[in-house]
């Protein structure tokens, strides 16, 4: 038997087919865009998503038989609102994780202490249920004709199979779930002039969550009946596809976003320090995780202003050098953890006649560090303590990167032996669950290619610069 993962990334589409014993037999990615008519927005069309889905399985076609696939997982950016009408028509482009434009209604839900008490969140300005508050102030007669949100990847599932369906990991980003329970709240779906009936059905990550069309499989050459697993939100199934799951396991992703993740045995909320705390892909299992909203994000904003690539950026950028005095405070589109600012905005300080290139990057790659260590300070306080990490995601690629974090998280980074699967390989893992009824025994660590440790004759360099970055901010958040 195969099984298809597919990743709705938010710079890129990917899919892969892996055979019963993991192997990746195919793979292929679309490219993606993001469109920002304004300051804070981010918005994606669903419909680049379900052709990108078409282009994508076909060229797992090519490359390889999919007769035998048995299973498909899917897993998606998270938090995006996807707005349906009662014949599930899109309503409007999705807006993305990313987007703070509803800062306003996120403070206002979040003033509401049945919010933080029920989802062990921060209502953030990202989330699904403020973004409807703000289509609901701002766009009424849109929210007039709202019959159904469903989350990113979960609109590919409605196209893959008919079928209307949320699984737990992503939903509890939505500020609707009772994250303990794993069930909606009317009362938080009440409070944003909302009812079940605009949700979808909730089912586990590997649960079986529909079959896809026949016209889909006879298209792309498909047995019929492959089922559809639930799947997961990208960072869940990051973690499947790392093998992150028991407690204490953890990982650093640098995508667009960037993630410090770690896996728990037991729901251990803790708002206030702006951890987000959510369903892990598996029943009964959650996890916890500092979101900072721009990591190679923040290295593709200075390969614009450079014209130099990321890639050109970041070679040659020798041995781990301690940081300079030039700060760069990474807060592109506002922070998530841990300071909960939408309005804050990214800083260069300290520039001078020698500033270059070369030192602009290092800076950026510095600052996206200090924005991980934040979200160790703020992890740590809840008592979560991560004593060693994989390294996931495009930004991986540079091993000074992982050496600056590495260095200033003070802990050693896992790199993985074969390529960048992630979150498809996750949900792959997870479609061959849903398929087979095997668990989570498949979510196994993949081999290291190499461990970098922190530099321990600059650990103390980047933990002063650490809190002259911290100070940096506070002084510069009013202004
Ligand atoms: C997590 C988050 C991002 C997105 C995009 O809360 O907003 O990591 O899932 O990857």
């Amino acid at each position: 038997m195969t099984y298809i993962g597919l990743d709705l990334g938010t710079s890129s589409l990917k899919a892969i087919l892996i055979d019963d014993d993991q192997r990746v037999l195919a793979e292929h990615s679309v490219a993606l865009s993001v469109s920002r008519p304004h300051d804070g927005w981010s918005e994606q069309d669903p419909k680049d998503w379900a052709d990108a889905t078409q282009t994508a399985i076909r060229a797992l076609g090519v490359a390889s038989d999919l007769s035998d696939v048995a299973g498909i997982g899917i897993s998606g950016h998270m938090h995006g609102a996807t707005l349906l009408d009662a014949s599930d028509t899109v309503l409007r482009p999705c807006i993305l994780w990313n987007d703070t434009r509803s800062a306003i209604e996120a403070a206002e839900l979040d003033a509401n202490p049945q919010f933080r008490d029920l989802t062990g969140n921060i209502v953030f300005a990202g989330f699904t249920a403020p973004k409807v508050a703000w289509v609901r102030n701002n766009e009424p007669d849109l929210f007039d004709r709202l019959a159904k949100v469903l989350l990113p990847k979960d609109y590919l599932r409605l196209a893959l199979t008919g079928e209307q369906v949320a699984e737990m990991s992503d939903a509890a980003g939505t500020s609707w779930l009772d994250v303990q329970k794993r069930d909606w709240s009317d009362d938080l779906l009440a409070a944003t002039g909302l009812d079940r009936s605009h949700m979808p059905n909730l089912v586990e990550g590997s649960d079986i969550s529909g079959t896809l069309r026949d016209t889909l499989a006879d298209d792309w050459g498909l047995p019929h009946g492959v089922v559809i697993a639930g799947g997961g939100g990208d960072n869940a199934a990051s973690a499947i596809g790392a093998g992150v799951v028991a407690k204490g396991d953890a990982f650093v992703s640098l995508g667009t976003s960037g993630v410090l993740f770690a896996a728990s045995d037991a729901y251990q909320p803790d708002a206030a320090s702006a951890v987000h705390t959510f369903c892990h892909a598996l029943p009964d299992t959650w996890h916890q995780m500092g979101v900072i909203l721009a990591a190679t994000d923040a290295l593709q904003w200075l390969s614009r202003l450079t014209g130099q690539s990321a890639a050109e950026l970041t070679q040659d950028l020798g041995a781990l050098q301690a940081p300079s005095r030039t700060l760069f405070l990474p807060y592109l589109g506002g922070e998530r953890t841990p300071h909960n600012n939408a309005d804050m905005r990214g800083q260069f300080l300290h520039l001078d006649h020698a500033t270059d290139a070369k030192q602009a990057a290092r800076s950026v790659l510095e600052g996206v560090a200090f924005a991980f260590a934040d979200c160790q300070v703020a992890l740590r306080s809840t008592g979560t303590t991560i004593e060693s990490a994989l390294a996931l995601g495009g930004g991986a690629k540079s091993d000074y990167w992982l050496e600056t974090i590495a260095t200033t998280l003070d802990i050693p980074l896992m790199l993985p032996a074969a390529g960048d699967f992630g979150a498809a390989l996750g949900a792959a893992r997870l479609g061959m669950m849903a398929a087979s009824g095997a668990g989570s025994e498949v979510a196994t660590m993949p081999k290291i290619e190499k461990t970098v440790a922190p530099d321990p004759s600059l650990t103390s360099a980047f933990a002063e610069t650490h809190a002259r970055y911290r100070e940096a901010y506070s002084v510069l958040k009013d202004i």
